[in-house]
């Protein structure tokens, strides 16, 4: 008897060992832009458009950041991806003590709608799609993004991007998480609700298995985890009372790149032909769009080396080479200093350069998938799709991703594959140019760009003139009504966007929601 799901729509699982018996060959491979999506969700793919290129960036002060995406703009990036620093994506003001030391540091400091204005000043929201790697508090990121279009004159509708709002790889590998798992998986669905109604065009949520295989994951279960994860947020939508199809279309997705070419080609059509019958059959998806699973890419950070660090640029080529043969919708790749510091300008004009061979200098953007027919990428596909459902199935078993999570279950398989990839580095069965094997005597020395740690200093002054500057008694009003809509049901994201329009900080939205939900604290997993 199919599991029903809390909207009493009917859940019959499409993973398991025998969930791909009687599926023709022929359908399964199906026609680019066509179901089941394995050759890629658009008919021509980029003969007729090349992926994004979204490179990754933010340091320092918000004027420092719109500086490196000018810089990067100039130098023909096509999508800005924002990066904020911890305290920013752990809800913590600049000036909070938690923050000592880290402002700045991983990403750029955001406290308030003034930062968001510094951020995109000269830049038209109308005109670019912007990224935000920002989970927790993503909603707060995702307003002052809205509130700074208002301010240029650029209605909601007109915005487009992504915030990465996936929360649950947050519990499972990255670790920026606020909220226990059903509180944040409320504001996830108000903010899906929020932007079917606000912001059309704007992509909700970036389901991430990148973090996951930073941490260890094999592709097997990058997809599976993945995915699962991307299950309960549907489930979490249409409890929610949503439609399928009112908030599918705008999901997406974010998987790494590894320099195994081949088996990451077949990882992403594996991945697309999974979706797209979950989303039809399981959930009765019926726009299409429901059921493209569209991806950002980005090469793999773990595999970047310290030693020999211009090596790197030659993985990087290999891994974002293997995006591109995978039919990725928009791609970061990396720059080959990132082991050791925060790129330099001109090694992040390198990584983007080296998406400018692949899309305008080599032939492999003329043709739509080309490894389709492959004996070994086709296998390869059939046997990653096989792995993946029945790890998905092992979720399902745990009650879904939530419950996989609280018994410790995905992180606990991530670790165990983390653990023989160590021993097969460290054995040198597993190669790694320049550091187990073709190392150097003496290495040489490479200048990092360091940021200054006395933008802590003057990111703190910039706070308490905004505190001083503002209408503080309209703040708390606006506060105490988020509270208020926090502990019942209807839409937070218009109460938290009045707060932030009263220049309510990133910190004190936080903090009232924390007030009323608790933070959340992690079971011992392995
Ligand atoms: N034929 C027809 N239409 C096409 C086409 C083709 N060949 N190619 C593109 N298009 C259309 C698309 O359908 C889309 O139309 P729409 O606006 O109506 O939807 C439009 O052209 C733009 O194309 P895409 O949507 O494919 O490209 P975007 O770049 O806008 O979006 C995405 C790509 C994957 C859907 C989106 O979610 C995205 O940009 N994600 C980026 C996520 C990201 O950058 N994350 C960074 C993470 S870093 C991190 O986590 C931190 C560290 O720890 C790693």
């Amino acid at each position: 008897m199919a599991r029903e799901s809390e909207s009493g729509l009917p859940i019959e699982p499409v993973y398991g060992p025998d969930a791909l018996d009687g599926w023709d060959p022929g359908a399964r491979l199906g026609e680019p832009g066509g179901y089941p999506y394995t050759r890629g969700v658009h008919p021509t793919m980029y003969t007729t458009r090349p992926w994004t290129m979204r490179q990754y960036a933010g340091f320092g002060t918000a004027a420092e950041s719109n500086a490196r995406y000018r810089q990067l703009i100039a130098h023909g990036t096509t999508g800005l991806s924002v990066a904020f620093d911890l305290p920013t994506q752990m809800g913590h003001d600049s000036d909070a003590p938690l923050a000592h030391g880290e402002v700045g540091k991983v990403g750029v400091a955001v406290d308030s709608v003034e930062d968001m204005r510094v951020l995109f000043d000269g830049i038209p929201l109308d005109r670019v799609s912007t990224s935000m790697t920002i989970n927790a508090p993503a909603a707060l990121l995702l307003l002052m993004y809205q509130l700074v279009g208002e301010e240029q004159g650029v209605p909601a509708d007109r915005l487009t991007g992504t915030i990465q709002n996936d929360v649950l790889k947050e519990y499972i590998a990255r670790g920026t998480y606020i909220f226990p798992p059903k509180p944040s998986l409320r504001l996830v669905a108000d903010l899906f609700r929020y932007c079917r109604a606000e912001i059309p065009r704007w992509n909700t949520i970036s389901i991430s298995g990148y973090h996951m295989a930073e941490a260890g994951a094999s592709p097997a279960q990058e997809i599976a985890f993945t995915l699962a994860d991307g299950i309960e947020y549907v489930r979490t939508a249409l409890a929610a009372g949503m439609d399928v199809d009112d908030f599918a279309p705008r999901l997406s997705f974010f998987f790494v790149s590894r320099t195994t070419l081949l088996e990451e080609v077949a990882k992403f059509r594996a991945a697309r032909r999974i979706w797209a019958r979950v989303m039809r059959e399981e959930f009765g998806a019926r726009n299409p769009r429901s059921q493209m699973l569209r991806f950002h890419t980005q090469t793999a950070g773990v595999q970047l080396t310290a030693q020999q660090p211009e090596v790197n640029l030659v993985r990087v080529a290999v891994q974002g080479l293997a995006a591109v043969l995978g039919g990725t919708q928009s791609l970061h790749t990396n720059s080959f200093d990132e082991a050791i510091a925060l790129p330099t300008e001109k090694s992040a004009r390198l990584a983007l350069r080296t998406q400018q061979v692949l899309a305008y200098e080599t032939d492999v953007t003329a043709t739509v998938d080309p490894f389709a027919g492959s004996y070994v990428v086709e296998s390869m596909t059939d046997e990653l799709e096989t792995a993946a459902l029945e790890l998905m199935a092992k979720v399902e078993e745990h009650g879904g991703a939530v419950g996989a999570i609280e018994s410790g279950f995905q992180k606990g398989e991530i670790e165990r594959n983390a653990y023989r990839i160590a021993r097969e580095t460290d054995s040198g069965e597993r190669v790694v140019v320049g550091v187990n094997r073709f190392r150097l005597e003496a290495e040489e020395r490479y200048e990092p760009l360091r940021v200054d740690p006395a933008i802590e200093a003057a990111q703190v002054e910039r706070l308490a003139a905004l505190r001083a500057g503002r209408d503080g008694r309209a703040v708390e009003a606006a506060l105490s009504a988020l509270r208020k809509a926090a502990e019942g049901t209807e839409d937070v994201l218009y109460p938290m966007r009045d707060a932030l329009r009263a220049r309510a900080t990133v910190g004190e939205v936080c903090g009232a929601l924390r007030e009323v939900w608790g933070t959340y604290v992690p079971s011992d997993a392995f």
